[in-house]
C-alpha cells in the first residue's frame, strides 16, 4: 500500500514536536479494519496533545487525533466490508494508538461504528467527539429522569464543540437552553442554534450558599471549577448535570447539600471509554435529532494537517468557534 501523510508527535527535549511524516500501514498501531481516512475535528483534547500544553498521549511517538470518518480499505472484521463509511470517536485514539489526523488508521472492529443514518463523512466529523459527548449527556441524563418540563438546561463553554453541540441537540429535543458563554459576540450564533436564552458568564455571581435560588432544570458542563460548583447549588430538585470538561479547572468545592436535599445527580460523561451499546445508542439518538443543516451550522471552518497546530492554538486561546475540521482525502 503506497505512503500517505501523518500529524506524528514526538517527545523534544521540552515538551513535545508534531511535524508531518510519510507512513505506510503496517507502521500503524494494529488492529483490524484499516480506514482511508477522509475527515476528523479538532477537540480540546487534540488541541492539547499537538501543543503539548496537556499531556494526552500516553505513548510516544503517535499520530495525533481522537476521532475520524473514513472508508473501509481492508478488513479482517465481517462486519466491514471494504467501501463502508465509518467513523471512530474516542477509544484511545490519539492518546494510545495512532490517531485521525492522518491518510490511514488501523483499528480493532470494536472501534468502529457504521455511519448513522442522515449523517455522510463530513458531517459526522463536525459531530466528532464534542457532539458524541454532547450526545451522551442528553442520553443520560434522560436515562436518569430528565424532561423539557423540569425546566431550562444551562450549558457552559456554549460556543465551544461540546457546548454548540448540546445547544442544538437540547434545543431539537425540546428543551429550552440557557447558553452561558464568555464571548461577548456569540448570542446570535447561539441562538441560531436554539438557545433561548444567553447568560454572559462575566456578569454570574456564583453566590456562596451551599443551596441558593434553583433555577435549573438541569446542566451540562464543559468547564469544571466555580461554574461546575455553581451549578451543583443552583439545579432544580431531581435535576441532572452532566460533567463533561475541565476547560476552567479540576475542582469542585461543593456541599452534599444539592444531592441529599434536592436529590441532583451529577453525572459523569466519558466519551473515550464506553460500552459500544450505549455508543450505538448516542450515535442514534444524534441522527435521529440533527437535521441536515445543523451539522454545517456548527462548522467553523477546514484545515489541512499543515494548519492543524494554529487551530489548536487558537481553540486553547478561546478564540475558537464550534468546530473546525481536518481535511484528510
Ligand atoms: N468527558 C468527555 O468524554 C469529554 C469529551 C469531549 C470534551 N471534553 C472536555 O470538554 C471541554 C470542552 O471541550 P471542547 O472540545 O468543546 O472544547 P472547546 O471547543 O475549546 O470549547 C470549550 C469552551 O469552554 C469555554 N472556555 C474555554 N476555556 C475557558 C476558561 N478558561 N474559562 C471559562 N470558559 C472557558 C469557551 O466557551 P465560551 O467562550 O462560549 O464561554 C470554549 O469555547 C474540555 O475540557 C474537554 O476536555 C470531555
Amino acid at each position: 500500500m503506497s505512503s500517505f501523510k501523518a500529524l506524528r508527535v514526538h517527545q523534544a527535549d521540552k515538551g513535545v514536536e508534531a511535524r508531518i511524516e510519510d507512513m505506510r500501514v503496517e507502521d500503524l498501531s494494529e488492529g483490524s479494519v484499516v480506514i482511508r481516512a477522509a475527515w476528523s475535528g479538532i477537540n480540546y483534547k487534540d488541541a492539547l496533545a499537538v501543543t503539548g500544553k496537556g499531556k494526552i498521549m500516553r505513548t510516544l511517538p503517535l499520530n495525533a487525533g481522537i476521532d475520524v470518518s473514513g472508508t473501509v480499505e481492508t478488513s479482517e472484521d465481517p462486519r466491514f466490508l471494504p467501501g463502508h463509511e465509518v467513523l471512530v470517536t474516542g477509544c484511545g485514539l490519539g492518546e494510545v494508538h495512532d490517531g485521525g489526523f492522518a491518510g490511514m488508521v488501523r483499528v480493532p472492529g470494536d472501534w468502529v461504528v457504521p455511519m448513522p443514518d442522515g449523517l455522510d463523512l463530513r458531517r459526522a466529523m463536525a459531530v466528532g467527539t464534542a457532539g458524541f459527548t454532547a450526545g451522551m449527556a442528553l442520553v443520560r441524563m434522560e436515562q436518569n429522569g430528565q424532561e423539557p418540563g423540569h425546566g431550562p438546561i444551562l450549558i457552559t463553554g456554549a460556543s465551544g464543540g461540546v457546548g454548540s453541540f448540546a445547544t442544538r441537540l437540547f434545543s431539537r429535543a425540546g428543551y429550552s437552553v440557557t447558553a452561558f458563554t464568555g464571548k461577548t459576540d456569540a448570542a446570535d450564533y447561539l441562538q441560531s442554534l436554539g438557545a433561548a436564552d444567553i447568560l454572559d458568564a462575566s456578569q454570574v455571581d456564583y453566590g456562596k450558599r451551599p443551596l441558593e435560588k434553583a433555577i435549573w432544570g438541569g446542566a451540562v458542563d464543559s468547564l469544571g471549577g466555580d461554574a461546575l460548583t455553581w451549578l451543583t447549588r443552583t439545579v432544580k430538585p431531581w435535576g441532572n448535570i452532566g460533567a463533561i470538561g475541565l476547560a476552567a479547572g479540576i475542582e469542585l468545592n461543593t456541599t452534599v447539600m444539592p444531592f441529599i436535599l434536592r436529590g441532583v445527580s451529577l453525572l459523569g460523561i466519558n466519551s473515550v471509554e464506553c460500552s459500544r451499546d450505549l455508543r450505538l445508542a448516542v450515535w442514534q439518538r444524534i441522527s435521529e435529532l440533527l437535521q441536515p443543516d445543523d451539522c454545517d451550522a456548527i462548522i467553523s471552518g477546514e484545515v489541512g494537517l499543515d494548519d492543524v497546530l494554529e487551530s489548536a492554538e487558537s481553540l486553547l486561546a478561546r478564540k475558537a468557534r464550534g468546530r473546525t475540521l481536518v481535511r484528510l482525502a
